[in-house]
């Protein structure tokens, strides 16, 4: 009878059916270095990230930067996701970096043994995963540091899985006023992603931008991975408030919680879990309190380890 209900559930589990989702999904958020760190203070995270994501029905864990590699992959079978933030810190040699790497090659071993993990990276994140792919450091300087863009959709788009459930009025919207926040003087031209080997061969591109000198990548899908780009900010136009280019717009504030539904949507699809409910309350960013710095940040709250 057991072998019998084990042989059901892990037919669930291989085919998808309804039954095989996890509705209690728990995503590692990275922490990154603070520029001028101080006793306890070395390290923080957005809240907005964490409320993109609680918003649409996910707990966090932080990820801190200090971790073991044996600590690392301990969490990795914990949690359902990783999202790397946008922020300030080094692509090629951080705390930041080093974690990211650690996520991302845990992340694509798992899924190639069909063990699904999806993986985020917004702004500095994407830039992340775009040397983590590539090994190779291909940015570009663009004049995008403070400015709402609509998204340039490729042909790609109608058969991603980003923005299969987005409402076809969304979509319009995206691509026709400036709701995607770029805060970034670094980009990865279209054309550079497409002259490397790795990067074409990995990446789906499903939106483009343009500063009015370069065209750069600002959407991208893996095509064999649960891994996935914005070179723009998904979580600010609900959450954050200190800069006037935020766009709060309806169809601003939808697209935060449209990016986050599917988001979380992959996490569900993961069933990695803590060892007990104690562990699990101990990592949870509960145990945390943001702080606010609106006045003298770019973020309304952050979270500081
Ligand atoms: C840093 O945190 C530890 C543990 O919470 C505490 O014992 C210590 O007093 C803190 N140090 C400072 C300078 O706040
Ligand atoms: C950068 O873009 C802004 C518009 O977003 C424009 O006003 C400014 O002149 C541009 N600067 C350069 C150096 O091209
Ligand atoms: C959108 O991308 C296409 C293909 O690269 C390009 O031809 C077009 O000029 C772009 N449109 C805008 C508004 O940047
Ligand atoms: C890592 O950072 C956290 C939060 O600042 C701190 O509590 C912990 O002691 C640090 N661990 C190591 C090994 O440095």
């Amino acid at each position: 009878m057991f072998s019998l209900l084990l042989f059901i559930s892990l037919i669930n589990l291989l085919f998808c059916s309804p039954a095989a989702r996890n509705d209690e999904p728990i995503i590692g958020v990275l922490a990154q270095e603070v520029f001028s760190p101080k006793p306890n203070q070395t390290a923080y995270i957005a809240a907005s990230y964490v409320k993109f994501l609680e918003a649409a029905g996910a707990r966090v864990v932080p990820v801190m930067i200090n971790m073991t590699m044996e600590e690392y992959k301990t969490l990795f079978s914990s949690i359902n996701g990783v999202l790397y933030p946008g922020g300030g810190v080094s692509i090629i040699s951080s705390g930041y970096q080093r974690a990211a790497k650690a996520f991302y090659d845990l992340a694509i071993e798992a899924n190639k043994r069909g063990d699904y993990f999806p993986v985020w990276g917004t702004c500095l994140g994407f830039e992340q995963l775009m040397y983590l792919t590539s090994g190779k450091s291909l940015l570009s300087f663009t004049n995008t540091s403070g400015i709402a863009l609509p998204l340039n959709f490729t042909e790609d788009v109608k058969g991603s899985r980003m923005f299969k459930a987005f409402p076809p009025e969304l979509m319009r919207a995206l691509s026709s006023e400036p709701l995607t926040e770029n805060s970034h003087h670094w980009s990865l031209a279209t054309l550079a992603l497409y002259t490397n080997e790795e990067l074409k061969s990995f990446y789906r591109v499903l939106s483009t931008n343009n500063d009015g000198n370069v065209e750069f990548v600002s959407t991208v899908e893996a095509y064999n991975y649960p891994i996935y780009g914005t070179q723009w900010h998904p979580e600010k136009n609900a959450f954050e408030w200190s800069r006037p280019y935020i766009p709060h717009s309806p169809s601003a504030v939808r697209t935060t919680f449209h990016m986050a539904e599917f988001f979380v949507g992959e996490a569900r699809k993961n069933f990695h879990k803590f060892p007990s409910k104690e562990e699990e309350d101990k990592a949870l960013i509960y145990n945390y309190n943001p702080v606010y710095t609106g006045a003298e940040s770019a973020f309304e709250q952050i979270y500081l380890f």
